[in-house]
């Protein structure tokens, strides 16, 4: 980290400009969230069917995916689909850009170490999940998860209907299977927008704020307030806004908690906010979806900055997986690095989601050592990305985690 604050400096007044992409990038992220509440039948008994089984299947439920590492398998077959699937955007395609490990990101296997996680088979997927509709809600780390398992699916079932039900940035309909997967792009779960002080004055004036962002902690976003009573299977997550001072700067353009139209005085902090909004947005989805439903909340997707933050000339280089001291000097909140934010989110999601009806899917601890798996400079971005994925790659796995999940639980319903 030595050339740190130089870089820093250097980079940052050219790329000031450049802040409306960094934030596209920005979107990201998520968490995923573990899907042992699914309740098919009822939605009253969540979590404690996991403990209940005695079949070998079951009690497979009760094993932590999220505990395990990376197996190096050069054997593998090729990756679940190709670079030709047209869903992958551009910037997370590792393998038409080039990116020099594209291929031998999908070598590495994640081995729980008390279980395994079984292959996604996207047939089977799709015939146990026909008449079914799948929602990822979240930012644009739950696309880079959506788009996963469009890709995976597509393979095998080409047919299929593009479309926008209940507020979907995009959806997808496996015609031959009646099974719809959607995409709710949302950033802080909670609606936000541009806030500036009125003339006429008012309490937020009066403590001397001239602009920044209203977040209204009790209403969700638009674009995905009517889709709980759509889906089947919901996955959300938030997490990266929430850590994005480019756009939210605390000073300039801080974020303004408003809960039934009126400002919270005093005002909050985000990360109180987070935890308001987080508690808000969960009764929501819990007063409102179908009785069968299953909801999943993803943890924190850890980013991969070297050298700097996103806009300060920050790059991820590497070629292979991190150790696990690594790991720790990367992400261990004491060290207080780059890449921080990632175990601070999740601190809040693990206290928000205890005791509720969403399962946890816990991508982070799989996803923290694989700092070769973002798209880094390929796609001819300006600045690296290390926040996303590239396709092929980790959130394939994230997928297969979700399968895994949905399986316990349907096995056991
Ligand atoms: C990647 O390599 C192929 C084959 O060499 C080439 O045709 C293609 O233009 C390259 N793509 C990029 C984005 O550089
Ligand atoms: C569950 O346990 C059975 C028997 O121990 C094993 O064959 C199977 O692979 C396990 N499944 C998972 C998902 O670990
Ligand atoms: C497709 O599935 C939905 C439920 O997700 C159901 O309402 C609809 O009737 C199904 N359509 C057909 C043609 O079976
Ligand atoms: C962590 O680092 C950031 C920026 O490097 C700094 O603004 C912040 O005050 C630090 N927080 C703690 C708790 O040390």
């Amino acid at each position: 980290m030595a050339g740190k604050d130089h870089r820093h400096h250097h980079h940052s007044k050219k790329h000031t400009s450049n802040i409306s992409f960094l934030l596209l990038s920005l979107l990201c992220l998520a968490s995923l969230v573990a899907v042992f509440s699914l309740f098919k039948t009822s939605f009253s008994t969540p979590r404690r069917h996991r403990h209940t089984g005695t079949d070998h299947k079951a009690s497979n439920a009760t094993c932590d995916y999220s505990d395990g590492r990376w197996i190096y398998d050069p054997t593998v077959r090729s990756a679940r689909y190709g670079s030709t699937c047209k869903e992958i955007y551009k910037g997370w395609n590792c393998m038409a850009s080039n990116k020099s490990n594209a291929l031998e990101i999908v070598k590495w296997r994640w081995q729980p170490n008390h279980c395994d996680l079984p292959q996604f088979d996207p047939l089977h997927f799709l015939q146990q999940h026909r008449d079914t509709n799948i929602g990822f809600i979240g930012d644009s780390l739950n696309r880079n998860m959506f788009v996963s398992l469009f890709c995976t699916l597509k393979r095998v079932s080409g047919e299929v209907r593009k479309w926008r039900p209940a507020g979907a940035d995009r959806a997808f309909t496996f015609l031959q299977y009646n099974l719809t997967i959607a995409y709710h792009r949302t950033n802080l779960l909670a609606r936000y927008g541009r806030w500036s002080a009125n003339r006429n004055g008012g309490v937020l004036e009066s403590l001397g704020y001239k602009e920044g962002y209203r977040v209204d902690v009790d209403l969700p976003d638009g674009t995905w307030a009517e889709a709980l009573s759509f889906h089947d299977i919901l996955i959300f997550n938030t997490g990266h806004w929430w850590w994005a001072p480019s756009k939210f700067d605390p000073a300039k353009s801080p974020m303004l908690f408003f809960e039934k139209g009126q400002p919270l005085v005093p005002p909050v902090s985000p990360d109180v906010g987070l935890d308001i909004v987080l508690k808000r947005m969960m009764s929501y989805v819990e007063e409102r979806i179908r009785p069968s439903a299953i909801i999943f909340f993803r943890t924190q997707s850890p980013r991969h900055f070297e050298g700097g933050d996103w806009d300060q000339g920050g790059s991820c280089q590497r070629l292979q997986p991190l150790s696990p001291e690594m790991v720790e000097e990367f992400f261990s909140v004491k060290n207080n690095g780059t890449n921080v934010e990632v175990r601070l989110v999740n601190q809040h999601l693990y206290k928000a989601i205890k005791g509720s009806p969403f399962s946890l899917l816990d991508i982070t601890r799989m996803s923290e050592s694989r700092a070769d798996a973002h798209p880094s400079t390929a796609g001819g971005k300006k600045h690296d990305d290390c926040m996303h994925w590239c396709l092929p790659g980790i959130t394939d796995t994230w997928n297969d985690l979700l399968l895994a999940h949905l399986n316990d639980i349907e096995v056991r319903t």
